[in-house]
């Protein structure tokens, strides 16, 4: 039986628990930080808005698919390793690896048996502290994939949880009786397709899942879950690592009186009725337990960061996630990627909206990740698409962010789904086929060069192909061409790391009435150049009359730093100033 506290008394019960678990935690050395620093030292650092992860490009690697070193068609962390010099010369600040945690994989380690080990498929625990540590050699932090929703059902505490109904554990998972025989309590639905309920036999309840049916809820209500939650953390805090991207956030809790969600007309890939997850999705308690997260990031020095996954229906709900500087410091803003069409103005309300979030927190952009089609599949025209790729990333690289990119994404990888049912990898696709193929697609092994599996892995098979665009989209050959997509990004990145306004520069649109190109300044706050960013969305060319005078610019043209197609070396005239389709320009203005 669940134990339900009137909401009074759960809090003091939380709060007795935090003054035990997390205030008197002691203060662990950071391998990471380049300067050993206090406290005090470190709020200070966090106040003055100049913390690392300000300036940071974050790469997030999905493990399987990065570099297998050991030929067995996976992926692993000696692999990553490897290819930490390929990183460094990117110009990559941090990278964020999906869990590799041990798993059964049935999410590909979004479904954690062990929050404090490594799954030995990806290596040993030595491998990453060795991964850690050359990384911090080459100035790159290392943030891990934090999964505080649910578990596997085979980590040992849910085992033990539904061995009985009076099992210590039970109450770290969410148990209820049906409503009658076979039937659940309420119509909550899985994300992932179905009842949210699954019948356990043995004890003759039924277990909440938010995601598969392998992957049980557990209960953030539970005080004693959140202190094995904080300890995994600082267990690996204490190992180095930066900070954590913590996994479906909004769904820590549900309602627990088990409304039944509002339907809503239609059905769903899996079948479904429609429903809105009004009762499983965004409950207030989330911020309480975010606050309570980065008070545990807090104990370690180096300004330690949590990233969340919020795919949030606007911007004030991803706004509250900054909390009042107290919560997470990045949320990931699933507006911006999902905008999924060219369109200057869509762009152009939601960068203004979320640089002026209430909360006055730093934005985090990003266009692909492991959970939806790459971002030239989403944003080419199919005749334009390596202009636009270069053009998505000016996009990601030159706005006052902190961009998140994906593997890949710099030599313009592509979604390659599978083409038969048989060979589909993700759970999702085979439930949902063929109108859900799943997420195979956008995580196939990254394309190295024109060897064997692109150099990837020496084994016969990869646990997922190789596409055939790896011939002509591979590091190698892109090194090897000074318009290719990867030669783009690596002199994007580096303008970043060089250009004064483009490090602290605030952000301003302007021609804000343009229906085709989104133009914005990165003003410089001190001496030197500030910098005009303006990206042609249409496929015809467009002309442009930039006053920029209010703007306390004072020249009439603008020298280009980065443009592509290339223009040449001399300045261009602001008052007529024409783009080509799909142009990219980025230029010093005075
Ligand atoms: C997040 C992950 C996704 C995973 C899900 C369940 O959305 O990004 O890959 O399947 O959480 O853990």
């Amino acid at each position: 039986m669940i134990t339900m506290f009137p909401k009074r008394a759960y809090r003091i019960l939380v709060f007795a628990f935090l003054l035990h678990g997390i205030g008197l935690a002691p203060v662990f050395p950071s391998p990471q930080q380049t300067a050993p620093a206090t406290s005090g030292k470190q709020k200070a650092q966090r106040n003055s808005g100049d913390a690392w992860w300000r300036h940071a490009v974050i790469y997030e690697i999905y493990p399987r698919s990065f570099q297998d070193s050991n030929g067995d068609g996976i992926g692993d962390l000696n692999g990553i390793t490897s290819r930490l010099d390929y990183l460094r010369d990117l110009g990559i600040d941090s990278i964020w690896i999906t869990p590799m945690y041990p798993s059964p994989l049935v999410d590909f380690g979004y479904d954690v048996s062990d929050y404090t080990a490594i799954d030995p498929l990806y290596g040993t625990i030595a491998d990453f502290d060795r991964l850690v540590s050359e990384a911090k050699k080459r100035n790159i932090r290392v943030i891990m994939d934090f999964v505080p929703n649910h578990s596997s059902e085979q980590h040992p505490w849910f085992k033990e949880s539904r061995s009985s109904r009076t099992n210590p554990k039970r109450d770290w998972y969410i148990w209820r009786d049906g409503k009658g025989p076979g039937e659940p309590r309420n119509n909550w639905q899985s994300w992932f397709g179905h009842s949210a309920w699954q019948f356990d036999p043995a004890t003759n309840q039924y277990y909440y899942h938010h995601f598969y049916k392998e992957q049980p809820d557990l209960n953030w209500r539970n005080p004693e879950v959140r202190k094995a939650m904080y300890d995994a953390m600082r267990f690996w805090f204490k190992r180095g690592v930066a900070g954590f991207r913590i996994d479906a956030v909004s769904r820590l809790f549900e309602d627990p009186d088990l409304h039944d969600d509002p339907i809503v007309p239609g059905r769903n890939a899996y079948g479904d009725p429609n429903i809105l997850h009004k009762y499983t999705d965004n409950l207030p308690e989330v911020h309480e337990v975010l606050r309570e997260m980065r008070r545990v990031a807090e104990e370690f020095p180096g300004s330690r960061i949590l990233i969340s996954e919020a795919d949030e229906p606007n911007i004030s709900e991803l706004t509250k996630m900054y909390g009042k500087n107290d919560e997470v410091q990045l949320p990931m803003d699933f507006q911006i990627a999902d905008v999924n069409k060219l369109s200057a103005p869509d762009f152009r309300r939601l960068l203004d909206e979320v640089e002026n979030n209430p909360a006055g927190g730093q934005p985090h952009y990003f266009f692909s990740n492991h959970d939806q089609p790459r971002q030239w599949d989403r944003y080419g025209d199919g005749e334009h698409n390596d202009q636009i790729a270069k053009l998505i990333a000016a996009l990601l690289l030159t706005p006052r962010t902190t961009p998140l990119m994906y593997y890949g994404e710099e030599i313009g990888m592509r979604t390659t789904p599978p083409a038969r049912k048989e060979d589909v990898q993700d759970p999702i696709g085979k439930i949902g086929w063929p109108e859900e193929k799943g997420r195979d697609g956008e995580r196939t092994p990254m394309q190295w060069d024109n060897t064997k599996n692109s150099g990837f892995s020496s084994a016969q098979r990869t646990w997922l192909p190789l596409p055939p665009s790896a011939a002509e989209y591979n590091v190698e050959s892109e090194s090897r061409d000074p318009n290719s997509i990867l030669s783009f990004y690596k002199k994007a990145l580096a303008l970043r790391r060089t250009e004064p306004a483009l490090q602290h520069g605030s952000y301003v649109t302007v021609d804000r009435d343009n229906p085709f190109v989104l133009s914005f300044l990165r003003k410089n706050v001190g001496k030197g150049n500030s910098i005009l960013v303006v990206l042609n969305m249409s496929a015809v060319p467009q002309t442009i009359k930039f006053d920029l005078a209010s703007l306390g610019i004072k020249e009439s043209s603008s020298k280009p730093l980065i443009a592509a197609p290339q223009l040449g070396p001399d300045a261009t005239v602001l008052a007529h100033f024409t783009i080509p389709a799909f142009g990219v320009f980025i230029g010093a203005v005075h």
